[in-house]
This record gives C-alpha cells, structure tokens and sequence, in this order.
C-alpha cells in the first residue's frame, strides 16, 4: 500500500560515517564552483563546466527554489571534517505512475576514489525506500565513465543494460548504461545485514 505525503520531496538532513547531506544554501556556491569549474568533473554529466561563481549562485538559488516547490532536488554532500560542500546527490526525476525515481550526483575531482560517493548514494537508497513511496530507483551513466557505474554496483544497483546513443551530451550522441534497485532488493539487503 503506497500513502502520498504533501511533501515528499522534502530533504532532511541525513548524518553518515565521513558525511552530512543537507540542503543546498545560497552561501554554498563558493564551494560550488570550487569544483564545477573542473571539466573534469563536467565530462560525463549533463552541465558544462561553470565559468563564473554566477553560474553556481545560480544553481543554488534554483535548488532553494525546488526545495520550496517541492520538486525532486539534491542534498549537498558536507565533508564533515571541513564544514565545506564538496559535491551533491540526489531525484533527478520522479515518475509517480511508476512510484519510480531516478538518482544523479558529483563529487570534487579531490575526493574521488575514496568511497565518498558510495557513502552518500548507499544512505539516499536506504532513506528512499524507508521514507518515500518509491518502488524503482534508477540511474545511468555513460559507458565511458565505469567509476560511477562501480559506485551503483558497490550499492547494491543492478546493470539492467546499454542504451545506444540515448543522451546527447557536449556535442555528441553517447551510449549509457541503466541501473535500477527495487524496493524488494533493498529490503532483502536489510535482512542480510
Ligand atoms: C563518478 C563519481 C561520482 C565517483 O565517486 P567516488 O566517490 O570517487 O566513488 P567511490 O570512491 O565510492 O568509488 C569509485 C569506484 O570506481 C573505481 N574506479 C575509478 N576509476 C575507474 C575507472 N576508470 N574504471 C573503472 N573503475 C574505476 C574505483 O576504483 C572505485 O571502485 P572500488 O572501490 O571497487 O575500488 C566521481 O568520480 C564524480 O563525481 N565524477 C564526476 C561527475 C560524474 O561523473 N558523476 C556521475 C555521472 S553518472
């Protein structure tokens, strides 16, 4: 049996090992461009590289204006240790016919490869399913870039396969692959510690 609640995108914040999720503020957008200015960290998602903190105020006061909405948005992800922003997870896209939702993030080029990202996705699933009438989450990612494809993986995520050419993204047609964890996977993992 799925209830609605009135607002269901709501994000609280959400404490792990390392990391504090909470909403995005307007005074984060220093941080922000910090590493949105990186292509590197642009290459493989759906916004170019940030040229002027504009841009990033920008980006902040739209995840405020969300928040308000109640559309799907993203927590900023807190590095507990510095108090500073270092990158954001969360709804890119809510399918309520479907009770389905699709995640996306990114992290500072500084913080990669140290299991940051898989911290955060693993609570956003966990909390997903525990507070929110969702079924299926999905997510994708280029072909070209398997480092997210490992996070989903090391989450629990399973590869449902490749999309050919499904997203133009900085000029050209790219292949990505599709992941997806269901509510009954996820219960299953509980169970089993
Ligand atoms: C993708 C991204 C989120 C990964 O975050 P992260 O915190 O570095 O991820 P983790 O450290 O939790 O895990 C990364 C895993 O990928 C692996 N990896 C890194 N580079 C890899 C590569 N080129 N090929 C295969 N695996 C790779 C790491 O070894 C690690 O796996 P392991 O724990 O089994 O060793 C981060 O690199 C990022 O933000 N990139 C830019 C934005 C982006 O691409 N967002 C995702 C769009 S779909």
């Amino acid at each position: 049996m799925f209830f609605f609640r009135s607002n269901m995108f709501y994000l609280p914040e959400i404490e792990t090992g390392r990391l504090l999720l909470r909403q995005i503020r307007v005074s984060d957008a220093a941080d922000v461009f910090a590493y949105s200015k990186d292509p590197e960290v642009a290459r493989y998602v759906l916004w170019p590289a940030q040229k002027d903190i504009r841009e990033a105020k920008d980006y902040c006061r739209a995840m405020v204006r969300q928040y308000r909405l109640d559309e799907p948005s993203s927590w900023g992800i807190i590095d507990r240790s510095s108090g500073h922003l270092i990158g954001t997870i969360g709804y890119m896209d809510y399918d309520s016919g479907n009770r389905s939702t699709e995640i996306g993030y990114s992290l500072a080029r500084w913080k990669w490869n140290q299991g940051i990202m898989t911290e955060a996705l693993r609570q956003v699933i966990q909390y997903t399913f525990s507070e929110m009438e969702i079924n299926r989450i999905e997510a994708q990612h280029e072909t070209e870039n398997p480092a997210s494809g490992r996070v989903m993986e090391k989450c629990g995520m399973k590869k449902e396969g490749v999309l050919r050419q499904r997203l133009y993204n900085k000029g050209r047609f790219v292949d990505v692959c599709l992941y997806s964890i269901l509510r009954s996977e996820a219960e299953q993992m509980k169970k089993n510690g």
